[in-house]
């Protein structure tokens, strides 16, 4: 059984992919710093595969103490790296909490890995990273752009690192993914979002309006260049995206592949406008959403969706879920959170 590190793994995507790797045969240990997630999360864990991760709350800022892990876990057979701070306004207003958390701690990951034999990557990256792309659906080749905040950049940043190291190490091989937007949660409520404070992203904020918590949705403009008028953006169920991760892990395992270092873009390849997903929403749940329209958002982009032939060929992935699917498992979710 193959032994792999998740860090970040209490996190959102990271307890998705927790629960798909046990669910594959995959033995999970789990490093987190519990600054946005808690233990709680371990026992939705068991509750969906009856197996409790291990578990070690390390600041992967910390270098010695990574590198310690690492020397304690020499068996490990692969990573896959969440733990990063992720709120693209706040990291405008904490540009080096940002560097230093995400970088620092990617940094630390890689260079203990140097204890292992022949470590397997995986890096969690970003659609942010095309920034408004000039190409709709945006393919992996399309240009990275500047970034559009200092989240953004540390994803680009992360991305080159990874890419140097394998250009100088072919025992190491890594494979990115840049998630467009994941939303949802596993269909047994067991597991999901848990935004701190006032949701800085849509969907956790339609599902706490619908249940009482907002008054109202401000949609951030209404004056994009997009047919209804406000911004569109690929919307990806948690799972299919958790799915992804076991694929790439796999291929890793692999030997013949023709390169040690990947990028693939895991979306749906369709883009869904907020009013799009705002009436989906209404459809599925019955409920009234309570919205008006707002200034635009700083940073917003008009536009992005996948172009999913890269990993639909290559690692025989597909999202299977619909946007439906997503927005009722986010409501299954919100309103397990509120009981
Ligand atoms: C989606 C759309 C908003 C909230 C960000 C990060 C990205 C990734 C996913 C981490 C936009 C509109 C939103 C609201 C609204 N995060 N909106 N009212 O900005 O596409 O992506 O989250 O990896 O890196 O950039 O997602 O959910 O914040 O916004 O109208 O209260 O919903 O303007 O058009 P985004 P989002």
């Amino acid at each position: 059984m193959k032994k792999i590190l998740v860090t970040g793994g209490l996190g959102y995507i990271g307890s998705h992919v927790v629960v798909e790797l046990q669910t594959n045969g995959f033995e999970v240990i789990i490093i987190d710093d519990l600054s946005n997630s808690s233990t709680d999360v371990l026992d939705g864990i068991f509750d969906i595969t009856g197996v409790k991760p291990i578990f070690e709350k390390i600041d992967l800022k910390e270098k010695c103490l990574v590198v310690d892990f690492f020397k304690k876990n020499g068996d490990i057979d692969g990573v896959i790296h969440f733990a990063a701070s992720k709120a693209v306004k706040e990291s405008v207003k904490y540009p080096l909490h940002y560097y230093e958390n995400n970088v620092n701690s990617l940094l630390h990951i890689l260079k203990a890995l140097e204890i292992l034999k022949a470590p397997k990557f995986i890096f969690s990256s970003s659609c942010t990273v095309y920034g408004q792309a000039d190409e709709l659906p945006i393919t992996e080749n399309a240009e990275v752009k500047e970034a559009e905040s200092p989240y953004g950049n540390t994803k680009k940043i992360g991305e080159q690192i990874i890419k140097d190291l394998c250009s100088c190490n072919d025992s190491f091989a890594a494979i990115v993914l840049r998630y467009f937007n994941p939303i949802g949660a596993h269909s047994s409520a067991k597991i999901g979002e848990i935004p701190i404070g006032v949701p800085q992203n849509l969907i956790p904020f339609v599902t706490q309006t619908a249940i009482g918590i907002r008054k109202e949705l401000s949609i951030f403009g209404n004056d994009y260049p997009t047919p209804d008028g406000t911004c569109i953006r690929d919307y990806i169920h948690v799972v299919d995206l958790a799915k992804a991760h076991v694929v790439a892990l796999k291929r890793l395992f692999e030997e013949n592949k023709s390169s040690n270092y990947e990028v693939f873009n895991i979306g749906t390849g369709k883009g869904s406008s907020v009013l799009e997903v705002i009436d989906a929403f209404e459809k599925v749940t019955g409920k009234n959403l309570n919205y008006s329209f707002a200034e635009r958002r700083d940073g917003d982009i008009v536009s992005a969706y996948a172009d999913t032939n890269k990993a639909n060929k290559i690692l025989g992935w597909i999202a299977k879920f619909s946007l439906q699917d997503a927005l009722t498992s986010a409501w299954e979710w919100e309103k397990r959170l509120q009981k």
